[in-house]
């Protein structure tokens, strides 16, 4: 049994001293990073169970643990990225898919509009992608559904009738989620792409009425040979979104 299993089973252990130096948690925190390309290497279920344990260790308002989780792999991971790539391609079917839920204003104002397109246009400009190559943009937006080749594919799902401080909870799971799997030696890209295509997952997973997709998520090992993956994000400094009260 690993330590990240015992104290996922034992989590009322008296000993609140901090467990190690700091730099551990702090490296799964800061190499975390959305990766765009995986290689095929498999990842053990034993292994996703775990990460799925210890990330459930996430606080959550009343304790209500909002978050439920399909695991897609093999021939079922494929499924699922066939049926959406079908519509994908087909404009004349794409056009009847859209969000169930806004994840971005339809108003945008500074900084997040800069930083938005900061990061698609770096991401594009590593690929070679030119700002009026529709095709290869489609492509490349098509790649998340084929879980950028992650050999595991995690669609996050909530029940309907839950409110937004649910919503809360869940990015705290899924962010454990995110730093479990790179203490493994694993990485992820969160992917609320999924969401446009919610009626094709509904049907393809067999979800309850009362259950709706909040977002995907790639896991398995990086191809850090790959161009996509060098792409380094810019944070603000803390002066920028943090102040003092302290008088
Ligand atoms: C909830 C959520 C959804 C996201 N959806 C996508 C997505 O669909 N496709 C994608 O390539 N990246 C997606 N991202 C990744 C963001 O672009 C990325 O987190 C951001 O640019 C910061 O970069 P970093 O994750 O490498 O630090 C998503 C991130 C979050 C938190």
């Amino acid at each position: 049994m690993t330590a990240a299993r015992v104290a996922a089973d034992l989590p009322h252990l008296p000993d609140r001293r901090a467990s190690g130096s700091s730099e551990v948690v702090d490296h799964s925190i800061t190499t975390r990073q959305s990766i765009r390309a995986f290689l095929a290497d498999g990842v053990e279920r034993a292994t996703i169970e775990e990460i799925l344990q210890v990330a459930a260790r996430a606080p959550s308002g009343t304790n209500t643990q909002p978050w439920r989780v399909t695991v897609l792999m093999g021939s079922a991971r494929q499924r699922l990225s066939d049926a959406i790539l079908k519509v994908h391609n087909d404009p004349e079917q794409r056009k009847h898919h859209t969000e169930e839920y806004a994840y971005y204003p339809t108003k945008w104002i500074e900084p997040y509009l800069s930083r938005r397109r900061k990061i698609g246009w770096d991401l594009y400009g590593l690929l070679g992608i030119g700002r009026e190559d529709k095709a290869q943009m489609h492509a490349q937006h098509g790649r998340n559904y084929v879980f950028f080749d992650a050999p595991v594919g995690l669609i996050f799902t909530i029940d309907r009738i839950l409110e937004q401080g649910s919503w809360l909870d869940f990015g705290m799971f899924q962010q454990n989620v995110m730093i479990a799997a790179r203490a493994r030696g694993l990485d992820t890209c969160p992917q609320a792409a999924f969401m446009q295509f919610h009626r094709v997952i509904a049907r393809e997973l067999n979800l309850a009425d009362g259950e709706m997709v909040v977002c995907g998520m790639a896991l398995g090992y990086a191809d850090m040979s790959k161009i996509e993956n060098t792409l380094v994000t810019e944070r603000a400094p803390v002066a920028d979104f943090a102040r003092f009260l302290e008088s």
